[in-house]
């Protein structure tokens, strides 16, 4: 059961989409999940619309897809029009294939500048956005979203009423209100009566682990694509592996450890060539646990890089590692 996924004029390969996740869809994060395969599409981090209307250099620095990446999304936050326009310009002028505006994030730095799922508030300010962006750019433009701001509070069908009116090609719903963070389950059922009333197609987000659960939430929900996120950190096999359960129903075998720590010695290596050894060894700190997670020994590998002063000497840790094992 392998459902096409098309958004705009764009086919994707697989219908299983690497959330956006700011601090860790970077280049280097996205390479590798394209390199083990099975994903459709992959988002940027979010783009802060003000941020790149006034250049700030470390937003600059987060364009950094290449070649083999596409097709990429890069998704804008803004609460004002015009600035996510320009935003959305610019991104589209960098080469991204589709621009997503972010609706759906509930982080009080983005929520309190007017941005993200705060416009669930008052729905009365997403026309406008969507509107602006729309006359901007010529590529697919999609919004990610959740239920609503209050818990228990849905607000997403008059949502998507809007954003099918203003002209998105795609809608990403992750089954929470923003109140709810993180917290619980996500409500399944709730984007399975989003399906309903969707006429362009949508992409069904929270909680996917592994094959069979992203097969669950296709069935229940009728969506025409998936998107993961938290379960693909330090694991970017998880599409290719989704995808194979998908296609035949068989569940390919976990990398050995010796392959999670080659992983992350390639992971180390593209983030230094991209981000320069000082970002890219505080980022790898995080990046190492991920792949090593729930191994023996884990702990005490977690804590040798935790004391590494550059991605040199974490490659030294982790070549001694492969060699020992
Ligand atoms: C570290 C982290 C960063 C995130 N950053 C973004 C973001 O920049 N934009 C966005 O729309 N959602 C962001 N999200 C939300 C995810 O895209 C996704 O909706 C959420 O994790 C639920 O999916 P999951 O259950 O598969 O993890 C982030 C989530 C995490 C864990």
């Amino acid at each position: 059961m392998v459902p096409n996924l098309k958004i705009g004029n764009i086919t994707l390969s697989s219908p299983l989409v690497l959330a956006p996740m700011a601090g860790v869809t970077n280049h280097a994060f996205r390479y590798m999940c394209k390199k083990k395969g099975g994903v459709g599409l992959i988002y940027s981090e979010m783009f802060s619309s003000y941020a790149i209307k006034f250049r700030d250099p470390k937003t600059i620095s987060m364009l950094d897809w290449t070649e083999e990446e596409h097709p990429i999304s890069a998704q804008i936050f803004g609460g004002d029009p015009e600035t996510c326009a320009i935003g959305a310009g610019f991104l589209e002028s960098n080469y991204a294939d589709i621009i997503d505006i972010n609706f759906g994030c509930p982080v009080p730095k983005v929520a309190r500048s007017g941005s993200g799922a705060s416009l669930l508030k008052d729905l009365s300010k997403v026309a406008p956005i969507i509107s602006e962006v729309r006359k901007e750019v010529s590529c697919p433009l999609t919004v990610k979203t959740r239920l609503g701001w209050w818990r228990g509070k849905s607000t997403i069908a008059e949502f998507i009423k809007i954003a099918q009116d203003c002209g998105v090609d795609a809608i990403a719903v992750h089954g929470r209100f923003a109140e709810e963070k993180y917290t619980g389950s996500a409500h399944w059922d709730s984007i399975a009566e989003v399906r309903e009333i969707c006429s362009v197609p949508l992409i069904a987000n929270g909680d996917v682990v592994d094959g069979s659960s992203c097969l669950k939430l296709f069935k229940e929900t009728g969506c025409d694509g998936v998107m993961v996120g938290r379960a693909s950190h330090g694991r970017p096999w998880i599409f290719k592996h989704i995808l194979h359960y998908l296609q035949t129903g068989e569940i390919l075998p976990e990398p050995s450890f010796k392959e999670r720590i080659e992983m992350a010695r390639e992971h180390n290596q593209i983030l230094r060539q991209f981000h320069g050894d000082r970002r890219a060894s505080k980022e790898m700190r995080g990046v190492v646990a991920m792949y090593i997670k729930g191994f023996d020994h884990s702990a005490q590998i977690r804590n040798m890089i935790m004391q590494s002063k550059s991605t040199f000497e974490i490659e030294d840790i982790l070549d001694k590692l492969i060699s020992q094992i």
